[in-house]
């Protein structure tokens, strides 16, 4: 493979990507997921941030809804102390106002039923589609339009490589959805790019499940052609790269390291691929057993924290197939593989956002060989900005 030089200074490079580097608060006008089904209970409301979007999130009748989570009177967020008073509507907690949940006006104020303000305001309400679990609302300008379809901002279900056993889709019928999402310090795109990087293996090698299953698991990845990593850009459709690990003409796995004595570890091969898709969604599939998906949504909050979305999809129709998913889920995938394999990744970006914070580091980092499926997401990433988060906050200088 040829050397490709983003070593040093990469200003031609990130010129290549420069709408990717901007986007320190995240794309705008994408589909995020926002809550678990489970976690909005019918006549509740919970407030979540996306891309400095306060959110707020009302169940009612069964349906859920977002609104802004900023009361028009006095600023204070409805969450901070949901009051759910009437079907398809949300009151704010300290005067009153009370808003219709399908167009956010302002219909009656408690302790003021006449005020002359009632039906001439109202706070914004945000897109949302539920599936199989997930809550998404579509967030971005407030005058963007009809959006495209939430899958356009999924991993796409298909490759186009026919002897690929298909994993399930997010979208898909007959599945069973578990997950979790927690909130962490470090810019999204870090955590992006260390879910698809081919590099970061050695974070995982005295990982719990890799040792007990004796599974084998590389030093690293070398990509043997400058196109190893697949772009796919889907018309009308979703957008991101695939690390083709099924390919053995395109990838070369790092055995041993005799310079440093390392040698990789496990006998047992597991087949398993990553890819990354605009906005920011990590797709492992059969992982972290086969005919499981593991889905990572890196959902920006601020340029500094994301939340951090893990769920594991399989196909499950009858009631002991789901029974046997939730004791897999329970007893081994999320303390070993959430908690357990991806608390090392946590820690890496963790780790990473000091020098991109404090010392510019989109500006001051030494990219090398091994990073060149990052440099193939940076780029899909630029070519397909629908728009920018910005800061809400007022300037303080
Ligand atoms: Fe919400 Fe006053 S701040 S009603």
């Amino acid at each position: 493979m040829t050397a490709i030089s983003h070593s040093g200074s990469s200003a031609g490079v990130t010129r290549q990507y420069a709408p990717y580097v901007q986007a320190d608060w995240g794309f705008a006008n994408h589909w995020y997921p926002a809550l678990l089904s489970h976690e909005l209970e019918d006549g509740s409301a919970k407030g979540v941030t996306i891309g400095g979007h306060d959110i707020a999130l009302r169940r009612s009748a069964g349906k859920a809804y977002a609104v802004s989570d900023r009361c028009i009177h006095r600023g204070v967020k409805l969450s901070a102390k949901p009051m759910c008073l009437s079907e398809g509507t949300i009151t704010c907690w300290y005067h009153g106002f009370t808003y219709g949940l399908e167009d956010g006006s302002l219909t009656t104020i408690v302790g003021n039923p006449d005020d002359s303000l009632i039906g001439k305001a109202g706070i914004r309400t945000y897109p949302v589609e539920e599936a199989n679990g997930i809550i998404y609302v579509f967030v971005g300008e407030e005058d963007f339009g009809t959006p495209p379809p939430l899958a356009n901002d999924l991993p796409a279900p298909v490759t186009n490589d026919p002897n690929d056993s298909p994993v399930p889709h997010l979208l898909d019928e007959g599945i069973v959805i578990r997950g979790i999402h927690r909130k962490l310090v470090g810019n999204w795109r870090l955590a992006a790019e260390n879910g698809l990087d081919p590099g970061h293996l050695l974070v995982h090698w005295d990982n719990q499940i890799l040792v007990a299953l004796d599974r084998a698991l590389p030093l690293g990845v070398n990509a043997l052609t400058d196109s190893a990593t697949e772009e796919i850009d889907i018309e009308n459709g979703p957008k991101g790269v695939m690390n083709r690990y099924d390919r053995p003409d395109l990838y070369q796995p790092v055995l041993d390291n005799p310079k440093v004595n390392m040698k990789a570890r496990g006998t047992v091969p597991h087949y398993f691929r990553t890819s990354l898709w605009v906005p920011g969604v990590l797709m492992v599939e059969h992982w972290p057993i086969t005919d499981h998906v593991q889905y990572e949504f890196y959902v920006p909050i601020d340029d500094h924290h994301h939340e951090y979305w893990e769920v594991i999809a399989t196909r499950a129709r009858t009631d002991e197939e789901i029974a046997e998913f939730n004791f897999k889920y329970d007893n081994f995938m999320l303390p070993l593989a959430l908690e357990g394999f991806n608390n090392s990744d946590v820690f890496a970006r963790e780790a990473t956002e000091e020098h991109y914070t404090r010392f510019d580091g989109w500006n001051n980092e030494m990219l090398c060989d091994m990073d060149y499926s990052i440099i193939a997401w940076r780029k899909m990433a630029a070519r397909h900005p629908r728009g920018f988060f910005e800061s809400p906050y007022l300037d303080e200088d």
